[in-house]
């Protein structure tokens, strides 16, 4: 049985990347630390896939670890999506970042080279593109992240590269990601972010269960259709099915880098309306400034990925404010349960 480990498989990406390997007929194996992960997203995913998913709780940051976890579970592929993500934390303590981003990527690299395992794909981010030059932003746009998170994303596609050169066999996917968004149609799972969340979705549904008052939009004045700025919103079971079919990506092909993304922008004013429509009420809002390292537009030249990849998005941006309201409701049902 070829056995594909998920590491990070428990957090919002993971979890779906694991529902979609499952859904395609392959054995997913999740390894997390559930540091930013809730352990019952498990027994969600069992009980979505009617199958037990082996899952191994393991700190990515010890190598022994890790080397254990190869030498029992024995993957023919890794899927790399274990790291810390906050923007803000990687300003704040940049040497924690560098320390546990590339450190957890070289110990999953070392323990595949020990056990013959020859297939990475890694979740990096358009972020390593830091402020675009062009739109939309194809792969052969420079790269230049603005911040220590983005650095480690970029260091990690660059060791993963050097890996690849060495090794006779081995190969690999980065794929970069645009914005996440959205949960699973079943609403079973989704995006569950501990703490105060950042990014634009999580904080339309938080508003639209009272936790906050209203969005606060982030400048009205860019050079956009109407003043706000734009983001190419990936559904995240589409991007989930990116990552089934980058493994199946032609291993001749050793290295390859592709965004992932719709190749449509939306603007935050387009993405308060329809989340108020998915709800079937509109979102209280208010204008305010600018924030600071925000570009007007960043949206991907998806063709490469279409072209050479069984993918393309079928979701838009309505589904996923659909399915992120869906996922939402059931979990506060189940939580007030
Ligand atoms: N926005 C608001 N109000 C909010 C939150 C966000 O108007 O309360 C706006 C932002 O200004 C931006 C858009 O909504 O225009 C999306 O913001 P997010 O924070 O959701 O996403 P970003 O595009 O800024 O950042 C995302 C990821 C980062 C990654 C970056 C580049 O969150 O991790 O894309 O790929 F680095």
């Amino acid at each position: 049985m070829n056995k594909i480990l998920v590491c990070g498989g428990a957090g919002y990406i993971g979890s779906h990347v694991t529902l979609s390997l499952l859904r395609k007929g392959q054995t997913p194996v999740i390894v997390d630390n559930f540091a930013n992960s809730d352990p019952s997203v498990i027994g969600r995913l069992n009980s979505l896939a009617g199958v037990q998913i082996e899952c191994h709780e393991v700190e990515l940051a010890d190598e022994a670890a890790v080397s254990r976890t190869f030498q029992e579970v024995k993957p023919s592929a890794v899927i790399q999506l274990a790291g810390l993500k906050s923007v803000g934390q990687s300003v704040a303590n940049p040497t924690d970042y560098y320390s546990v981003n590339l450190g957890i990527t070289l110990n999953i690299l070392s323990a595949m080279e020990r056990y013959s395992c020859d297939r990475i794909v890694f979740s990096s981010s358009a972020t390593v593109y830091g402020e675009p030059e062009y739109v939309p932003i194809d792969e052969a746009h420079c790269v230049s992240p603005i911040n220590p998170y983005g650095r480690t994303k970029y260091f990690q596609e660059e060791i993963i590269r050097d890996w690849v050169a060495a090794g006779e066999l081995s190969s690999a996917v980065i794929l970069r990601y645009f914005n996440p968004v959205g949960a699973d149609a079943s609403g079973v799972i989704g995006e569950d972010p501990s703490g105060i969340p950042n990014n634009l979705m999580p904080i339309l549904g938080d508003t639209a269960a009272g936790i906050r008052k209203e969005v606060e939009i982030f400048g009205g004045d860019y050079a956009t259709r109407d003043g706000t700025c734009e983001r190419d919103y990936i559904h995240v079971s589409d991007l989930a099915d990116a990552h089934v079919a980058a493994l199946a990506c032609d291993p001749e092909d050793k290295f390859e880098v592709f965004n992932v993304g719709t190749g449509r922008g939306v603007t935050v004013r387009e993405a308060i309306d329809a989340y108020s429509s998915a709800l079937g009420r509109p979102l209280p809002e208010r204008m305010g400034a600018r924030r600071e390292g925000d570009a007007a537009s960043s949206v991907a030249a998806n063709e490469k990925i279409v072209s050479r990849l069984n993918w393309r998005p079928l979701r838009s941006f309505e589904d996923a404010c659909r399915d992120d309201v869906r996922w939402r409701s059931q979990k506060s049902k189940s939580n007030s349960m």
